[in-house]
């Protein structure tokens, strides 16, 4: 059974930014629209959470997960309190990733966190602020600007949001703008080969939510962001899709 840092095919002494660019690369080769499975995205996904959680080299591997299901020996380090209780937060982290992470069952729907990208802009918070989503969720936000709602198997991201009576910006709803972009916060949309957003832009996780389906059971965007400057070459004028999508 392979480790995390094999997974991520780092060195046992990997620094943060090695892991980082390790983390971006696996994350394109295993994706399932690059050649890739939904399984391996999953492991690279765990595997890297499960770094940034303090999973250490040294760590033993044992059967049902990567870097954490295992019993500390009598005497060991780990029977202190304090490895105790860091291996107890490690187990609520892996929890928590299988849940949020685990593959969508092609049947069954995904939930869906989202939140204005505008709301950022009123309030003076970064798009990589970690408190984001508490944030937001602690504000008395309408539900036109943070809420969940169910993508139905089959449905794109963007579908889902208007069969919600959410009225997303698009425009060619096939791939060829970025009207209908929205940033990944967590888990991932799928994405067909064909479609306008350079590389740089999908490391950062921005896809279009016309046409991408949720990968993972759950998934948290930011949508509305077509308003980020980095985006605005690849913006076409939404009115003559808007109507002949009326018509
Ligand atoms: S609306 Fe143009 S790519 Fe989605």
């Amino acid at each position: 059974m392979e480790s995390p840092f094999e997974v991520l095919r780092l060195d046992s002494d990997a620094d943060d930014a090695e892991i980082e660019q390790a983390y971006r690369e696996r994350v394109k080769e295993a994706h399932p629209d690059q050649g890739g499975s939904v399984a391996e995205f999953q492991a690279v996904r765990t595997a890297y959470e499960r770094i940034k959680a303090g999973y250490r080299p040294d760590e033993p591997i044992t059967e049902g997960d990567s870097a954490s299901d295992r019993t500390p020996s009598p005497g060991s380090a780990e029977n202190s309190a304090q490895d105790r209780g860091r291996a107890r937060d490690r187990d609520q982290t892996r929890n928590r990733d299988q849940t949020r992470n685990r593959a969508r069952d092609p049947k069954v729907s995904s939930e869906v966190t989202y939140l204005n990208y505008d709301v950022l802009t009123d309030f003076g918070w970064e798009t990589d602020d970690e408190d984001l989503l508490r944030k937001a969720a602690a504000e008395d936000l309408d539900e036109v600007d943070y809420g969940q709602f169910e993508v139905q198997p089959g449905q794109s991201l963007l579908e889902a949001a208007e069969d919600h009576d959410h009225a997303w910006p698009f425009a060619c709803r096939g791939g060829a703008c970025a009207n209908c972009a929205v940033m990944l916060l967590d888990g991932e949309l799928s994405m067909p080969a064909s479609h306008v957003l350079p590389s740089e832009l999908m490391e950062r996780g921005i896809r279009l939510s016309c046409n991408g389906m949720p990968v993972t059971a759950e998934l948290t965007v930011l949508y509305n962001i077509k308003h980020m400057p980095e985006l605005e070459d690849l913006l076409l004028p939404p009115d003559p899709f808007e109507n002949a999508y009326s018509d």
